[in-house]
């Protein structure tokens, strides 16, 4: 069986005194060592972070597909590394919506957190209306088709977070047969594009996940972790999701 991965994502929250928080779920996080955790931050708290906490993976939220140069506000893979972050997000339905990211830019910046060493989170998902249209399932994978790396990088992880847009931050979730099929269709399209690696890649669920309703996601099969947002935020709230991965 594939270890967990709990990964939280803070998007825009987390200043300085934040710190004892993140604190508080790497130390937490310590009692669950069958199950990965990780926190994505904002990229000003990263290093903070990481000196806070040594050993606990901190990533970051997005990276620019670009080496460097002339691209003002942005963050390359090699500053996040740098920083001390050992994985990134990319392809948030929210960076696909407001920054208009599409799945080139996607794939783009995902090829140059791997080829950096950073583990990549890569995020997909439908709409509303496209669950309610019957697509689902076609968009995702289109989707994935399009934003997937040709190739696993060396040592650096790739996983998948099925983030249905609709689920996010709504408290409404999928239900466990619309979660297994859909991840069941990314397992299928990981082996179409990587072989047999494809079966080792973790796909994670993410949309309103809570200590509530954790563990029943987490007892689907190809739910292989979760990434969370608002119940990542306190320990109180993220360390039980972390223990329902540890079932
Ligand atoms: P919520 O857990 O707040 O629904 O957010 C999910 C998410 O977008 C994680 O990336």
């Amino acid at each position: 069986m594939v270890k967990k991965l709990v990964a939280g994502n803070w998007k825009m929250h987390g200043v300085s005194s934040d710190v004892a928080e993140i604190r508080a779920i790497a130390e937490g996080s310590r009692q669950y060592p069958s199950v990965d955790v990780a926190l994505c931050l904002p990229s000003i708290l990263i290093h903070r972070a990481v000196e806070a906490v040594p050993g606990f993976a901190i990533g970051g939220q997005d990276v620019h597909h670009a080496e460097k140069g002339a691209h003002t506000g942005c963050t390359s893979a090699q500053m996040l590394e740098d920083s001390g972050a050992r994985l990134t997000i990319v392809g948030h339905s929210e960076r696909r919506d407001a920054q208009r990211e599409s799945d080139d830019e996607v794939r783009a910046k995902a090829e140059a957190a791997l080829g950096i060493g950073l583990d990549v989170i890569l995020c997909c998902g439908e709409s509303l209306d496209v669950r309610e249209g019957g697509t689902a399932v076609e968009t995702v994978l289109t989707q994935l088709e399009g934003s997937l790396p040709p190739a696993l990088a060396g040592g650096a992880e790739l996983a998948i977070a099925y983030e249905p847009i609709w689920a996010i931050g709504t408290g409404k979730i999928p239900s466990i047969a619309e979660i297994a099929e859909m991840h069941a269709a990314i397992r299928g399209k990981l082996q179409e594009r990587f072989g047999a690696a494809g079966i080792q890649l973790r796909i994670l669920y993410g949309g309103s996940v809570k200590a509530s309703n954790a563990a029943e996601i987490f007892r689907i099969e190809n739910v292989d972790g979760a990434l969370v947002g608002g119940a990542s935020l306190k320990a109180a709230d993220f360390l039980p999701i972390v223990a329902a991965a540890g079932l």
